[in-house]
């Protein structure tokens, strides 16, 4: 059973005609991105923004109409995944590299829609390594203080060795917490670290989470 296949084909039984949609980054997000382009060309019309270069180019195979974000008023839904949630429909997001643009595209939907299987559905935050996106200026400092918050940094490689560079030029973190007691306080400590862009805590971001099980049955948590 491909869960991650089924919960994305669900979540776009939502999209309709004339919406403009935001589309998430990952290989979950990616069977959304297939299933709204097969809806395209069957004659659905949309317009999308993309979450990141490689979500646009995806978009862009499938003739979905892709939008700059400065063109873009406010998104009618967003669909993406989730490397964690919690029962409060709080994530860890960024195991792709793209939490920035993604978090950007979400407060900016008015429905944020997230695809999982349900091995990614957790009590508590934090067995996911945490990625937090940082300049590229002072970073050996940056990583620090990230330490400091009780993790085990590590900044982030491609599969070359090289350091992984995000779209948007700054580098990732993933911060191994074990887990997170209070998602939302992190959150917030997190970010006033000079040097830290953002991480990939999405707190109160989810309108709701479709859930895949093995078994084939979907779970729609609101
Ligand atoms: C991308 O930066 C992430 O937030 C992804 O949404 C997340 O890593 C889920 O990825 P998969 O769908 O590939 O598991």
């Amino acid at each position: 059973m491909n869960i991650k296949k089924l919960a994305a084909e669900k979540a776009v039984d939502w999209v309709e005609e004339g919406m403009m949609v935001g589309l998430g980054t990952g290989s979950t997000a990616a069977y959304a991105i297939e299933k709204i382009g097969e809806r395209v060309k069957q004659g659905l019309h949309i317009r999308a923004v993309a979450t990141s270069v490689q979500s646009e180019n995806l978009a862009r195979e499938w003739s979905i109409p892709i939008i700059p974000f400065a063109e873009v008023g406010e998104i009618d839904l967003t669909i993406d995944g989730a490397d964690e949630v919690d029962p409060n429909l709080n994530l860890i997001k960024g195991g792709g590299g793209a939490l920035l643009r993604e978090k950007i595209v979400a407060a900016r939907s008015r429905q944020v829609m997230i695809i999982t299987g349900e091995n990614k559905v957790v009590q508590k935050l934090g067995a996911f390594p945490l990625p937090v996106e940082v300049v590229t200026f002072a970073h050996e400092w940056t990583i620090e203080k990230l330490a400091s918050f009780g993790c085990k940094p590590v900044l982030r490689q491609t599969k070359d060795g090289d350091v992984f560079k995000t779209d948007n030029g700054n580098y990732t973190v993933d911060c191994h917490f074990n887990v997170i007691e209070d998602a939302a306080r992190l959150h917030h400590q997190l970010n006033n670290i000079p040097g830290v862009v953002d991480n990939g805590l999405f707190i109160n971001m989810a309108s709701a989470v479709v859930v895949a099980y093995e078994s084939g049955v979907i779970e729609v948590l609101r």
